[in-house]
């Protein structure tokens, strides 16, 4: 029986006009510009300001640049999967929501939580319909509107986040291009070490919530960082190993972008060079499930038919993994 293999066929994406410097951060908490480059790599971050548009707006708007660049409409989804932290509402998924709003009246649409590692974990789960033959066409979005969720007044974590969105759209593979591997790993982080303690079933919104500032973000950054550093790195070898890929023919690494020495820990481990890193984190900060997306789109007119790519992130949860994908579009 023949296996079928999904591939990305065109990738969109949106990024709020708003540019929220280290500059800025300066004058709302106690940091500064030289703490926040040499610790994170970020230099700006951008902040969706409308009260009206939150992560579907974001994932909808990058869903409709994919499908125009392919020319494919939007009653051809099958599916729609939206990888975020963020969502406008606890329910309706958002992915429903992006569903509306473009006009994919063919589509299913449901919502993954994987944190930082939503859009791998999205990419896979989206893979595998069409690996099994259940969908021949399937947006995969990761989007985040981490202001939503950050304490403006915590320089802990603030001054690491951003907003972002960015989509694929995944159909058959007709020749050997695709996605050919994925390992995802995840362990349950009892020790609340990345999360937001209010708002879900445990504790739902109270006055005490809000008082507590407990619908924020909160993170143990640095067991975070020793966390990240090494799960990010050591199944970006594993995909290697187990696919026999030696460095050289390793053409990018397109990581999650949380921070910059996790970034080059992660390329050092490889073996990879600097200029086959994919880096946009002095730009946009860490957009959660926008940042491998993000970066997809940027790269997109510098990656060529047939190339070897890892893509590899580390989130909240704890999730991590990593994706072998050759480049598909010509
Ligand atoms: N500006 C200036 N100083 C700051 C600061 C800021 N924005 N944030 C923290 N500091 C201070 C701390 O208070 C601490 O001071 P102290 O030594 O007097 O206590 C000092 O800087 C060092 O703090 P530490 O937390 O050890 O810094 P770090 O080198 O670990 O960097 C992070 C902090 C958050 C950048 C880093 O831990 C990190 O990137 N963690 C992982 C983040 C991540 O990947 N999250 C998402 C998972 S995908």
């Amino acid at each position: 029986m023949d296996v079928k293999r999904a591939k990305i066929t065109a990738v969109g994406h949106y990024l709020p006009e708003h540019r929220l410097t280290n500059h800025d951060l300066e004058k709302m908490v106690d940091t500064n510009d030289e703490w926040i480059r040499t610790r994170t790599g970020i230099e700006e971050r951008r902040i969706l300001k409308d009260k009206d548009k939150a992560t579907a707006f974001m994932s909808a708007e990058a869903a409709k640049e994919a499908l125009e660049s392919k020319g494919v409409s939007p009653e051809e989804i099958d599916l729609i999967i939206v990888g975020t932290v963020t969502p406008d509402y606890l329910f309706p998924s958002t992915a429903c929501l992006v569903q509306e709003k473009i006009g994919a009246t063919n589509a299913f649409a449901f919502d993954l939580s994987a944190a930082c590692s939503g859009f791998l974990y999205a990419l896979s789960t989206g893979a595998m319909y069409i690996e099994s033959g259940r969908a021949k066409k399937v947006l995969i979005i990761g989007a985040d509107k981490m202001s939503s969720i950050l304490d403006f007044t915590d320089r802990s974590t603030c001054i690491l986040f951003g907003d972002g969105a960015g989509a694929v759209l995944l159909e058959e593979s007709e020749d050997e291009t695709g996605i050919i591997d994925y390992i995802h790993h995840s362990e349950g982080d009892t020790n609340c070490s990345l999360y937001q303690p209010a708002g879900g079933s445990l504790n739902p919104a109270s006055k005490e919530t809000v008082e507590n500032m407990e619908h924020f973000v909160r993170q143990d950054g640095r067991s975070v960082f020793k966390k990240a550093t090494m799960g990010m790195a050591d199944v970006s070898l594993e995909i290697m190993e187990k696919n026999k890929l030696d460095p050289e023919d390793v053409a990018w690494l397109v990581p999650h972008q949380a921070n910059l020495r996790i970034i080059d820990a992660t390329a050092r481990r490889m073996g990879l060079s600097n200029e086959k890193v994919m880096i946009n984190i002095n730009k946009y900060g860490n957009t959660t499930a926008g940042t491998i997306p993000l970066c997809l789109y940027d790269w997109k007119e510098q990656l060529n038919y047939g190339e070897n790519i890892i893509l590899a992130a580390f989130g909240g949860g704890f999730t991590w993994g990593a994706t072998y994908l050759k480049w598909g579009i010509k």
